[in-house]
């Protein structure tokens, strides 16, 4: 192995082993060997569509059908995703047993996923915290405000009819198709139309008042798969490291923050996780 890259992997994992309070951040790259596309960079387009201007409130105020349609394949690809190398590792870091072999002195261990596709839940118990939903979760948009989970495939008659029109999900490009409102989703319990139960920009996350403790305790910070481009998540790092704990970037592209990082990995992190921790791979 190059012996500069085996300093760097010996220090960062003796300072792993010294510190008390982990969070891991996690975004969209995590899941990308998962077969789930990421929003920005290669894949960040649906449709030749900016994946990000379709997850907003005024997108679906403006054109359900589309932000629907566009859901109904972010649903179909996580229903078909399994966690990968990456997901195990971290995963198994939230085990005692595990965390013991890397971190001795920890007393906590935390993941903050900014990922909706559920995969990090999949394997782990209870403490990850899905800050931007779930992708399976289904809200009503109507003043009963139901909030439910449905992994019915498709989630209606003409969300499926839909894909008929397309060869493949990822050729699904060129054609406009325009379906009522009174066909998509509709709240069970009230009948108005439903929204995916997922955090669109301008919204509120989810669990923040538990993340800003978590943050505020950490003393350090993996921050894996994630353009870091997206409040609060964004700062959850550097504020870590404002209180003198340690960050740890974990990437296949270089960020605009690498600088003020501790430790930067480069390259997928489904093979560096497993590469640094072999004890922890499956
Ligand atoms: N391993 C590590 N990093 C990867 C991998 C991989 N296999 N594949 C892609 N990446 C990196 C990309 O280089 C990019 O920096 O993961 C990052 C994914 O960035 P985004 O697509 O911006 O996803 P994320 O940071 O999760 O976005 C945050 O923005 O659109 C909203 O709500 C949405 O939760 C999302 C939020």
């Amino acid at each position: 192995m190059h012996t500069l890259r085996a300093l760097v992997w010996q220090r960062f994992r003796e300072t792993l082993q010294s510190s008390k309070h982990i969070v891991v951040i996690a975004g969209a790259g995590l899941s990308a060997a998962s077969g789930i596309p990421t929003f920005r960079g290669g894949g960040g387009m649906w449709r030749s569509l900016d994946a990000m201007s379709l997850a907003t409130p005024e997108a679906f105020e403006e054109n359900p059908s589309l932000v629907w349609q566009f859901y109904h394949y972010r649903r179909t690809k996580a229903a078909e995703a399994r966690p990968n190398a990456a997901h195990e590792v971290i995963a198994k870091m939230s085990a005692p047993a595990y965390l013991k072999k890397v971190a001795p002195s920890a007393a906590s261990f935390h993941l903050v996923t900014q990922n909706v596709d559920t995969l990090s839940r999949v394997i782990f118990p209870d403490s990850v915290f899905e800050m931007h939903g779930r992708i399976f979760d289904v809200r009503c948009t109507g003043a009963c405000g139901h909030v439910y989970e449905d992994r019915a495939e498709p989630l209606c008659a003409a969300l499926g009819a839909a894909d008929a029109e397309f060869a493949s999900y990822e050729d699904a490009g060129t054609k406009r198709i325009d379906i009522a409102d009174k066909e998509l989703p509709r709240c069970p319990k009230c009948g108005a139309l439903a929204r995916p139960g997922v955090v669109w920009f301008g919204e509120r996350p989810y669990h923040l008042p538990e993340i800003n403790g978590i943050v505020f305790k950490a003393d350090m910070c993996l921050v894996v798969g994630t353009s870091s481009t997206v409040l609060p998540a964004s700062t959850f790092a550097y504020r870590v490291q404002r209180h003198g704990g340690k960050v740890a970037v974990f990437n296949l592209d270089p960020g605009e923050r690498d600088e003020r990082a501790d430790f930067v990995f480069r390259g997928p992190c489904e093979k560096v996780l497993p590469d640094i921790f072999p004890e922890l791979a499956a």
